[in-house]
């Protein structure tokens, strides 16, 4: 059988450290309030004109190296963002100029927390169909410059990075087992954007409006993840015909840590067991998956033929779950 297997990864986040101490000086917060109610440290923050692609192209070349291989081997480009470069082109095709190539498809999937997941989806799908044999999956994020620093609950969320995979065809067992992917659009004011798209295009009158930056209502968020997470990892094991326990590390979204231990708690998944970098880079929204996934791989948390387990909730609302044999 065809297996799309993961061959390589890797990630880029943009050179300054913004600290909750920094953040105090920016808006009304407490490094402690951010600590207790959300485990974040620090965040890394892009520069600006340090656009999605600026960090997507490094954190795709790091990952053709690792697959020991280079752009021109490349069948399609996939990036997965909500804070692409510009509302058109694809922030794809700017990476794919970047990357020195011409030529190749490229396209961008919004998904929000979830692109990555649902990039995952659509290259598997490309690979098990025969159409494309070597994928670069691109999740790239610049979020600090979407939040309003006078809404306090999610101008700390949020943080800028980009991560990166080659998926390669394969015959074995090897590679991602499923994917599932999940969307509920009545919940789609609970996670925006309000501006910017054809509903309401930026104009004289609201360009200095909080219709510009992200709207949440976090408590709703908080407590919908959970129960999808829960639900979907679950699913995820019994497709794959694997338990919890031949888990041998689950990669989740990177939201909240108090999300992450409860789910963790939910689905009985001991701490060592579960990746976690929030502290340190806070919610990269479609970028937190391979991030984290290139972390865990470089610090030797992934061995040869683990069951890894990936997971994500997010805008839209859209939730996803797979399984990665290694
Ligand atoms: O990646 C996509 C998915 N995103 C998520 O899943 C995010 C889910 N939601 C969350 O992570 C949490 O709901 C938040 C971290 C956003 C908020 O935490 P919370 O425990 O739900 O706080 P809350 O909204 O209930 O607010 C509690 C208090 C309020 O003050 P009062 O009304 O009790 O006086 C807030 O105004 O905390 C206050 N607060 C803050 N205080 C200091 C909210 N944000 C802050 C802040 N610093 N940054």
């Amino acid at each position: 059988m065809i297996r799309a297997r993961i061959v390589g990864t890797g990630h880029h986040l943009p050179q300054h450290i913004r600290t909750n101490a920094e953040l105090e000086k920016m808006c009304d917060t407490t490094d402690a309030w951010i600590q207790q109610r959300t485990g974040i440290q620090q965040r890394h923050v892009a520069a600006p004109g340090e656009a999605a692609s600026a960090l997507g192209a490094p954190a795709a070349q790091r990952a053709l190296e690792s697959a020991g291989i280079t752009a021109a081997d490349v069948d399609l480009i996939l990036c997965c963002t909500t804070t692409g470069d510009y509302q058109f082109p694809a922030t794809a095709c700017v990476i794919q100029e970047l990357l020195g190539i011409t030529g190749t498809p490229s396209f961008d999937v919004n998904a929000a927390c979830s692109g990555f997941m649902y990039g995952l989806a659509t290259a598997d799908a490309f690979i098990r169909s025969g159409l494309y044999k070597t994928i670069l999956l691109v999740g790239t994020e610049v979020c600090t410059n979407r939040v309003d620093y006078d809404k306090r609950d999610t101008a700390v969320l949020f943080g800028d990075g980009a991560g990166a995979i080659v998926l390669r065809a394969e015959e074995g067992e090897r590679g991602v087992l499923t994917t599932h992917l999940w969307a509920d659009g009545s919940g789609r004011e609970v996670l925006w954007l309000p501006a910017g798209g054809s509903k309401i295009p930026v104009t004289r009158d609201n360009v200095d409006t909080d219709l510009n930056t992200i709207h949440m209502k976090g408590k709703e968020l908080f407590k919908r993840a959970v129960t999808e997470f829960v639900a979907c990892t679950k699913v995820a094991c019994d497709a794959a015909g694997i338990s919890m326990d031949d888990v041998a590390l689950f990669i989740p979204h990177q939201a909240n840590i108090r999300i992450i231990e409860a789910v963790g708690e939910r689905i009985g998944l001991p701490a060592e067991r579960i990746f976690v970098n929030i502290d340190k880079v806070a919610n990269c929204t479609a970028a937190s998956i391979p991030l984290a996934l290139d972390q865990a791989v470089r610090a030797d948390r992934i061995a040869d033929g683990d069951y890894v387990l990936l997971a994500s909730f997010g805008a839209g609302l859209t939730w996803a779950s797979a399984i990665v044999r290694w």
